[in-house]
């Protein structure tokens, strides 16, 4: 299975960014990881980041078309306010598992509303660069389900 891993605004600076609460690990590790993890089970990932809403949407629209199973996303700050990312997620005939490797829950109020969790198919918050690793096996572990249409 190719697994499509999407990292929004901001996360190019992991490992230099607040690392009291994104830790120390870069995101150059976080995609080492995560192919790592893929290719011991037998999967693929590609993973891409942007700071720019609509390539995440481009991104999110040609998944499907360009042989991906499902998609890892962790929209950043779109996460709270995007409407643009929301509807692309529930467009797509794809799974998508949001992931934040901070738990959003525990933070400031405007991080605890996110508008693609009710699109997605289900959410991940909290664990570090472990959020993907967890993102990704309940994606390759999901996979035979069929994607809910809303
Ligand atoms: C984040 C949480 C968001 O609130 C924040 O804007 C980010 C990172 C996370 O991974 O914890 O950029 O998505």
């Amino acid at each position: 299975m190719k697994v499509l891993v999407l990292h929004g605004p901001n996360l190019n600076l992991l490992g230099t960014r607040e690392p009291a609460v994104y830790g120390r690990t870069t995101l150059g590790q976080v995609d080492g990881m995560l192919r790592d993890h893929a290719r011991r089970r037998g999967h693929a990932v590609e993973c891409r980041q942007s700071n720019h809403e609509g390539q995440l949407v481009d991104w999110l629209q040609a998944a499907r078309r360009e042989g991906f199973a499902g998609v890892v996303f962790n929209p950043g700050a779109f996460t709270h306010y995007s409407f643009a990312l929301r509807d692309a997620v529930a467009a797509i005939a794809l799974p998508v598992v949001e992931v934040h490797l901070s738990n959003v829950h525990g933070r400031e109020e405007f991080r605890r509303h996110s508008v693609i969790a009710a699109v997605a198919r289900g959410q991940i918050s909290g664990f570090g660069p472990q959020s993907y690793l967890l993102g990704f096996d309940a994606l390759t572990a999901d996979s035979r389900r069929p994607t809910r249409r809303r």
